[in-house]
């Protein structure tokens, strides 16, 4: 596991934006996993810059998201289709039919993760996973508790995940209470993984995942058992580590 300190999140932002173009500069054709939530979004920012003074192509890239919302149409504004498109994929050269996300409109859950798997089967695997890390260690929508062995599945959002996600919506009432997520296992067999993590209000969920035991409890900590983990945190989320 290789931690990068960055200053302070457009550090965080640049170096992960960095690591992301390396990936496609080195393999055009790559497929990149993708994160939603606050702190990618300015390496996604820093990406689009990139491409728009013609260092990056991205006519080739096929990417694959982590999850999405159950319920939510691609319009409504919280979804993490429409997320991705406003952050990133209507802003580079993208082939939008190569772009990923869990259908959070099929109503059967056995079906849409059924569906996202073969997709993420049919497309050969991620090369790069980039992953943002929640308050309580998770990762993507894998709550505490859940089993490392999943694949995509269908997950009732903790009270937690619900209360930090009501920023982006009207009220509580408002926010979805269940999503469809990759599974550990999936992320877990990305080639490599790129974690992205900001602010103090982190540091503990750092120091446990990274830091503490191996435990379903803190799903990030499975991550201290891949091969090619890269974490780009900032100062005020590595605080409380022992580094
Ligand atoms: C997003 C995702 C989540 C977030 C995590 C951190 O697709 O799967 O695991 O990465 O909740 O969110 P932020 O970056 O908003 O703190």
């Amino acid at each position: 596991m290789r931690i990068y300190r960055a200053k302070d999140y457009n550090d965080m932002s640049r170096k992960a934006a960095n690591i992301i173009s390396a990936q496609i500069i080195m393999k055009p054709d790559c497929v990149l996993g993708l994160a939603t939530g606050s702190t990618p979004i300015g390496a996604y920012r820093q990406l689009v810059e990139w491409y728009n003074k013609g260092d990056l192509d991205f006519s080739e890239v096929t990417t694959v998201n982590l999850d999405e919302y159950k319920g939510l149409p691609k319009e409504n504004e919280q979804s993490y289709y429409y997320f991705m498109n406003e952050n990133l994929f209507s802003k580079v050269n993208i082939d939008k039919s190569r772009t990923y996300l869990p259908d959070g409109m099929i109503e059967d859950s056995d079906e849409a993760c059924r569906r996202y798997n073969e997709i993420i089967h049919s497309v050969g695997g991620v090369d790069l996973q980039l992953l943002g890390l929640g308050h309580n260690g998770h990762i993507g929508f894998n709550e505490p508790g859940i089993a490392f062995e999943t694949e995509t599945h269908c997950v009732s959002l903790s009270e937690r995940t619900i209360k930090a996600n009501m920023r982006f919506f009207v009220s509580e009432r408002h926010v979805p209470r269940q999503a469809y997520t990759m599974g550990i296992k999936t992320i877990m067999s990305a080639h490599k993984i790129l974690v992205v993590i900001s602010g103090e209000d982190k540091a503990d969920a750092v120091q446990q995942a990274f830091f503490g035991p191996v435990t379903p409890q803190v799903p990030g900590s499975i991550l201290q058992l891949h091969n090619d983990v890269t974490i780009v945190a900032d100062e005020a989320a590595l605080s409380k580590c022992p580094l």
